[in-house]
């Protein structure tokens, strides 16, 4: 049964789509893993970086995306369909073959409210959070890893990707202003899993955009690392590079070390996805 983990900071901007969909491309290339993506941000930045824009439209119109699971829930139709909406060996790059991908929608923003809604309505059940896990269940025994790139808040479809999870990951730069709010994600999460009645355990802290010659974000991780309220700071990092912020754009790469880069960035992202699998296989 696959492993799930889910991506999360409450601010944007700081790497969580660019690692997710990182350790989804070497997870199966450099691992052999067999990966799910699930793309609950409306910002629809990971489907987009999986799929052209042109594929994503077609699948929006037919409702083929997570948003349809929230709408069912809100509508009370069953229009989710699990298997058309799953994109089979999804990745611009050619060798990728094992990451399959659930895409998200604009539409996300504004069932945000109304799940919101539903869960204060009924208030005493974990139903309206458990929405995409029952809604994916079925396919789980097919994957050995499931990452959900959640949207920048703890809302209800955040929630509803904690629920599926077993662990997660917080992406981060190290600036004062990105690792603000980490210590309250932590609590949140553990208030949450313990609603759940189960832990969810923290993989840890993946540094993000990290630049070496940066008094900053030298002192930050300094400090991080030293901070007993904060998760275990992964040992590796991704630098800040031209190169990863331009392979966000959809178009055909032969091999990761041509998407990433050869400078370091394949070296790093290898070693990141090796931190989590080795965390995910002591704790989930
Ligand atoms: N290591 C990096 N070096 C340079 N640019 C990066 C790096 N990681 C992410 N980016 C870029 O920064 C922007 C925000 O990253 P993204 O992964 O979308 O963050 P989030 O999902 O947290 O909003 C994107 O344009 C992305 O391409
Ligand atoms: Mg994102």
């Amino acid at each position: 049964m696959a492993k799930t983990i889910a991506t999360i900071n409450l601010k944007g901007g700081v790497g969580k789509t660019t690692i997710t969909a990182g350790l989804a491309e070497f997870m199966s290339l450099e691992f052999g893993q067999r990966v799910l993506l699930i793309d609950l941000d409306a910002q629809i930045n990971l489907t987009t970086m999986m799929i052209s824009e042109d594929h994503w439209l077609e699948l929006n119109k037919q409702g083929l995306t997570s948003a349809t699971i929230f709408r069912d829930a809100v509508d009370g139709t069953s229009n989710f369909d699990l298997e058309a909406s799953i994109q089979r060996g999804v990745s611009p790059v050619k060798r990728v073959t094992g990451v399959d991908l659930l895409p998200s929608s604009l539409d996300l923003i504004e069932l945000q409210e109304e799940i919101s809604a539903l869960r204060v309505a009924d208030r005493n059940s974990t139903k309206p959070v458990e929405l995409l896990r029952d809604a994916v269940a079925p396919v789980m025994p097919y994957y050995d890893y499931v990452l959900i790139d959640c949207p920048p808040n703890l809302g209800p479809i955040t929630l509803n990707g904690l629920a599926m999870a077993d662990g997660y990951v917080i992406p981060t730069i190290p600036d004062v202003l990105s690792t603000y709010g980490i210590p309250q994600i932590q609590t949140h999460i553990a208030k949450f899993g313990k609603e759940l009645g189960r832990e969810l355990f923290e993989l840890g802290l993946v540094i993000t955009k990290y630049k070496s010659n940066s008094a900053v974000h030298r002192t930050t991780v300094r400090n991080l690392r030293r901070d007993p309220n904060v998760p275990h700071v992964l040992p590796e990092y991704l630098a800040e590079s031209n190169q990863i912020a331009a392979s966000a754009e959809f178009h055909p790469y032969s091999t990761l070390k041509v998407k990433y880069g050869n400078a370091g960035q394949f070296d790093q992202m290898r070693a990141i996805t090796q931190n989590i699998l080795t965390e995910a296989q002591a704790k989930l």
